[in-house]
C-alpha cells in the first residue's frame, strides 16, 4: 500500500507574512493523516521552517541549483536549503522547463545533487497540449522518466516521488480526466518496472498535478495509480488546500 502524498507548490506567491499565516492556518485547522508538504518561495523558507519544525508538515523548496557553490548569481544551493531545514525539493517543474530552459540533463544533474545532500525529490514530468494532440504524450513522459532518472540507483529511487503534470492542465482549470491521468500513471509505473523492478514500480509514489481542487481530488485519488497531488492554485488558501489534504477524511 502506497501512502497518499499531497503537496502544495506556492510558486511565486506569498510574502513572508502571508506564508506564515497560511502555514499556521494549515497547522491549526488541518489534519495530517496523509503525507503533506508545502513549498513556499525561497524568501519565506526560513520563516516557515521555524513554524513547521517538529510538526507533521513537510517543508519543500521549489527549485535548486545544479551546483553546490560558486559563481552562480541568483541560484540557491542544496547546502543552503539543508541549512534552512528543507527536506524536499521540487525539480523539473514544467514552468522551469518551459520558461527557464531546464532540459532533462539539467533536471537529472539536479536530482543527483539533491540526493547527494539527502534531499528528497518531487520529480515533475508532463507533456504539452501540442504533444498530447499529436499522440506522443506517452513517449514524452517515458523519455522524461528515462532521462531524468539516468544513473539513479534503485536504492536512491526511494527518495523520489514522480509528479505527472500535463502542462495543458496547469493553472488552466482543465484537469485530465481521472481515467486519462491514471493511464499515464500506469505507463510511468510500467517504465519504472522496466528500468528497475516490480518492487520499485509498486513502491514509487506518483502524484498527479494540474488544476487539482477540492471538487476533483476524490475522483482522481480513487484511481489505482494516482497516489497524491501536486497542487498550485488551490494550495494558496487553507480553505481549498485543507479539503485536498483531507480528501479521505
Ligand atoms: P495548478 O498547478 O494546481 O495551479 O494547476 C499545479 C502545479 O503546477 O504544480
Amino acid at each position: 500500500m502506497r501512502i497518499s502524498y499531497m503537496a502544495g507548490n506556492w510558486k511565486m506567491n506569498n510574502t513572508r507574512s502571508e506564508a506564515l499565516s497560511l502555514v499556521k492556518e494549515l497547522l491549526d485547522n488541518g489534519s495530517f493523516k496523509n503525507k503533506i508538504l508545502v513549498a513556499p518561495s525561497f524568501t519565506a523558507l526560513d520563516a516557515v521552517a521555524k513554524v513547521v519544525e517538529g510538526t507533521d508538515l513537510i517543508l519543500g523548496a521549489q527549485n535548486m541549483s545544479t551546483d553546490e557553490s560558486g559563481a552562480h548569481t541568483g541560484e540557491i544551493s542544496p547546502l543552503m536549503l539543508k541549512d534552512l531545514g528543507v527536506e524536499v525539493v521540487i525539480l523539473g517543474h514544467s514552468e522551469r522547463r518551459a520558461i527557464y530552459g531546464e532540459t532533462d540533463i539539467i533536471v537529472n544533474t539536479k536530482i543527483h545533487l539533491a540526493l547527494k545532500h539527502k534531499l528528497d525529490v518531487i520529480f515533475c514530468i508532463g507533456e504539452t497540449l501540442e504533444e498530447r494532440e499529436s499522440g506522443i504524450a506517452e513517449k514524452i513522459v517515458t523519455d522524461q522518466v528515462v532521462e531524468g532518472l539516468k544513473e539513479i540507483s534503485e536504492n536512491e529511487l526511494s527518495a523520489i516521488t514522480i509528479a505527472y503534470e500535463p502542462v495543458w492542465a496547469i493553472g488552466t482549470g482543465k484537469t485530465a480526466t481521472p481515467e486519462d491521468a491514471d493511464d499515464i500513471h500506469k505507463i510511468i509505473r510500467r517504465k519504472i518496472e522496466d528500468l528497475y523492478s516490480k518492487d520499485a514500480a509498486d513502491k514509487i509514489i506518483i502524484q498527479y498535478g494540474g488544476s487539482v481542487k477540492p471538487s476533483n481530488v476524490k475522483e482522481l485519488m480513487a484511481k489505482p495509480n494516482i497516489d497524491g497531488a501536486l497542487v498550485g492554485g488551490a494550495a494558496l488558501k487553507a480553505e481549498t488546500f485543507i479539503p485536498i489534504m483531507e480528501y479521505n477524511k
